[in-house]
């Protein structure tokens, strides 16, 4: 994609937004030390929608806790446009625009009386307020009260109070949670607004699948690690092991996989009497109406095909799919205790 070419060429031309790097934090609990985040390195190119991924407790607004100063770390390194943080802080952070905590608003102002509060307040200029209730698109609702908004109108207007300043950076940390899916999407076309606006917008969630319609680039930890980065595109391509494949409907798929294997595909059996195929590892190339016309040929007829596209969520399972065999490996499940009645018996007898 030539939008994204360019934004590459651009991130290699300039800094990142965040470079982060081996950053470490232990919080001592009552239980003991846990690790929060272990070992993370973080890049997030200038310009365009970085998704920062991982389930819940992987470390993500711990880290964004890091890079905004609010906790300290244990070791490793912060960089926001090439300043160190925590030490050069005060020189960058009036380019950085952050939704961590939900913000207090006063329920019965408009948002845009809540707005020119705040923007009394950190000293921007009252023109903006104007300006950032049309960029997230609150014009038109904002001499609303507050408490009338729906959920995405509220979210909306805290990435609003964040673009007052102006800045260059804005850090969301699971800016769409409680959203019903209108809401998400609202956000979401925010989000795509300010980055087609030129502005970096480095945004958490859980939910991988969700953030991977509207993010140009990813980064995805777990247990406070990266587990894989890069261009959404490029990290679905690349987990597609075996290459591309689709899944077939045909009548008797036992006897359709039998006719596909001599031409050099493979299939696999799923249920409802699907076939995921794909083309054999020594086989070059990847024609789905190769299949259609070899299966007919037979009187095996196609009644569905569709291609088989990986999404996030099932990249994050594979990475992690080796983690948790190594951890059964480690730790192997306790013996089961004896079984009480009759099974006890015979294991007596056997014995
Ligand atoms: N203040 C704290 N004290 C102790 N443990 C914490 C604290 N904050 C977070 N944790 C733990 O650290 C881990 C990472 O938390 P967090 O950074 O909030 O993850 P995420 O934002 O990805 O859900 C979790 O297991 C969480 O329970
Ligand atoms: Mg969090």
């Amino acid at each position: 994609m030539p939008v994204n070419a360019a934004r590459r060429a651009l991130a290699q031309e300039t800094a990142y937004a965040v470079e982060v790097s081996d950053l470490r934090k232990t919080y001592r609990t009552r239980k003991g030390r846990f690790q929060a985040v272990g070992g993370l390195d973080l890049k997030v190119p200038v310009g365009g929608v970085h998704g920062f991924l991982g389930p819940n407790g992987s470390g993500k607004t711990t880290t964004i806790r890091m890079m905004l100063g609010l906790i300290t770390a244990d070791s490793g390194a912060i960089r926001i446009f090439d300043a160190e943080i925590p030490g050069a802080l005060p020189q960058v952070i009036g380019r950085v625009g952050a939704i961590v905590e939900q913000p207090k608003f006063f329920p019965a102002f408009s948002g845009r009386r809540n707005l020119e509060l705040l923007a009394t307040g950190i000293g921007a200029p009252a023109r903006r307020v104007g300006e950032v209730l049309d960029e997230v698109g609150l014009t038109g609702r904002d001499r609303d009260r507050f408490r009338t908004y729906s959920l995405g109108m509220k979210q909306r207007l805290a990435i609003a109070a964040t673009l007052l300043k102006d800045p260059d950076l804005l850090i969301f940390d699971e800016p769409t949670n409680g959203l019903d899916p209108a809401g998400i999407h609202e956000i979401r076309a925010t989000m795509r607004g300010l980055a087609d606006r030129g502005k970096t917008v480095l945004v958490s969630s859980h939910i991988l699948n969700e953030v991977q319609q509207v993010a140009d680039t990813v980064s995805i930890i777990g247990r406070g690690r990266l587990l894989a980065e890069g261009e959404v595109g490029e990290i679905l391509a690349g987990a597609r092991v075996g290459g591309p494949s689709v899944r077939v409907l045909v009548a008797d798929p036992a006897r359709a996989a039998a006719v596909l294997a001599p031409a050099g595909f493979t299939a696999h059996p799923l249920p409802e009497g699907r076939l995921e195929v794909r083309r054999a590892d020594d086989q070059p190339g990847f024609d789905p109406a190769q299949i259609t016309w070899l299966l007919a040929q037979q009187g095996l007829y196609v009644a569905e095909l569709v291609p088989v596209r990986a999404d996030l969520e099932s990249v994050f399972l594979d990475l992690t799919a080796e983690e948790h065999l190594g951890a059964s490996r480690t730790a192997p499940p306790p013996p089961l205790p004896p079984a009480p009645g009759p099974a006890r018996a015979a294991r007596e007898e056997l014995r």
